[in-house]
């Protein structure tokens, strides 16, 4: 069906193409870029190394992040406005790669879809669960490829802790902790506008959709965007859509039922330093009766409780997740080393031949993030190209995301136990369900 499609849009794109590119065949995938500084410009390198992959389209808002990229990709026509580049393009290409910052992925990727598109989206989804949904429901009606910007997800050793916890190496999950010491949140003043807007800079096009505010230098863009209301997901959606990806995936998990964040109290424009937040999942094939998840984040985090402790008092890995189990414990140290199994305080070796047989894991993988990287960018293109399936489409990764939001919006109510209705995405609490939606402006 998807290869159908594929080979039907890029017939009638080249039918109706004015000026018909000598270097267009059948096999190959036309992209198109939209945000191409900082995590956009890696994007590039890892999906252009696929051999069917042709750049032909590149777009930012900052002009000297466009000019970088161009020099990589001297063909490729460049933008300020996606939605520009969306429209001149349509007929010229198939799949568009979002690197913008959260508060935009929504907007451009439905754009695309709207106009017939594949789509590979940064993680998170996007920063509110209403875009969410909406991503996840027109990818379906429209039978798109699609894949969330997960590339961990593809990576050996998040493979091989999922099948050992389907497998039951260490019986049915009732725990789950994740956590990460990053802080992607502020609660100084609020910020002063700067005297000026960078020339290289379209401010405007910047914030796109969402309400409009003053350019401060250093607050926003680049990348500092993570820390404030409006336009990120502070830690938890930055580094928690990676961590609890493996176990999302694993223990076959949908919404939660609940979520509880300490954190301090909120301010209205910048996310928690800290965030300690828990969950509670119903059962699954995987887990017990029920599963409680706790992820904490920020500074000393995670403290160490008895649970934690590894055996001959070894130090926890930075970041990471330890799943605990009837039969024993799991930790995937995040990232680039295997997961570890530990039974009544000692490490225990496990058998993956049989994963290696099935070819589900490679006999000896390279364990440098470069020779993994492109995995799951590949993977996008050929399933674009019909010969493969994505492994994080929008279905799981609307949930996944959604999951890691109802976090953050409970960060807005700390200490108090909010109660998720899956089926109508909605809180029990009504006031909590102001979050769900973002504000959006013309421009
Ligand atoms: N998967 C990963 O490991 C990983 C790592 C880093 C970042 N990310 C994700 O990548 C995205 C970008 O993060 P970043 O750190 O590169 O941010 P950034 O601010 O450093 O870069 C964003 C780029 O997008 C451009 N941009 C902003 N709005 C735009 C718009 N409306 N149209 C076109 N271009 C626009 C900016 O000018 C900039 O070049 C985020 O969603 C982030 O979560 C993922």
């Amino acid at each position: 069906m998807i290869r159908r499609n594929f080979i039907k849009s890029s017939l009638l794109s080249s039918l109706v193409s004015v000026i018909p590119k000598m270097s267009f065949t059948m096999k190959k995938i036309r992209t198109i870029h939209v945000g191409v500084g900082g995590m956009g410009l890696s994007d590039l390198k890892d999906i252009s190394s696929h051999e069917s992959v042709e750049v032909v389209g590149l777009c930012d808002v900052d002009s000297i992040a466009l000019e970088k990229a161009a020099k990589f990709f001297p063909q490729a026509k460049k933008f300020s406005d996606y939605r520009i580049m969306i429209d001149e393009m349509k007929d010229f290409f198939d799949a568009v790669v979002i690197s913008t910052p959260d508060h935009m992925h929504g907007p451009i990727a439905i754009e695309a879809m709207e106009n017939e598109k594949h789509v590979y989206c940064q993680k998170p989804l996007s920063n509110n669960i209403s875009d969410c949904r909406e991503m996840n429901k027109l990818a379906e009606e429209k039978k798109l490829v699609t894949q969330m910007g997960i590339q961990v997800h593809s990576f050996h050793d998040y493979k091989l802790a999922t099948l050992l916890i389907k497998d039951g190496i260490i019986g049915k999950v009732d725990k789950v902790r994740a956590w990460s010491p990053k802080n992607w949140g502020y609660n100084g003043k609020k910020h002063k506008a700067s005297n000026s807007i960078p020339n290289n800079l379209d401010w405007n096009l910047w914030l796109g959709d969402t309400k409009y505010r003053d350019y401060c230098d250093g607050v926003y863009h680049p990348m500092m965007w993570r820390k404030m209301k409006d336009f990120g997901c502070g830690t938890l959606g930055d580094m928690g859509v990676h961590i609890f990806d493996t176990p999302y995936n694993a223990l076959d998990l949908d919404s939660p039922v609940s979520v509880k964040n300490k954190c301090r109290k909120p301010n209205n424009y910048s996310f928690p330093e800290k965030n300690y937040v828990e969950y509670e999942f119903n059962k699954t094939e995987f887990t017990s009766e029920k599963l409680i998840w706790i992820w904490e984040d920020g500074k000393g985090s995670p403290k160490i409780s008895k649970e934690l402790k590894l055996p001959n008092n070894e130090k926890l890995p930075l970041q990471g997740v330890m799943f605990f189990g009837n039969k024993g414990k799991l930790l995937l140290p995040h990232f680039m080393e295997s997961p570890k199994l530990i039974v009544e305080n000692a490490y225990k070796d496990y058998d993956i031949s049989k994963y290696i047989k099935s070819g589900e894991i490679q006999k000896n993988p390279k364990k440098n993030y470069e020779e993994q990287s492109f995995y799951h960018y590949h993977e996008f293109i050929d399933s674009c190209l019909g010969k493969s399936e994505c492994s994080a489409p929008f279905s799981y990764a609307s949930k996944l995301t959604e999951t890691i939001l109802l976090g953050v919006i409970a960060g807005n109510f700390p200490g108090k136990k909010l109660n998720w209705d899956r089926k109508n995405g909605v809180f029990l609490e009504k006031e909590a369900n102001y979050f769900l939606k973002k504000f959006k402006r013309e421009y």
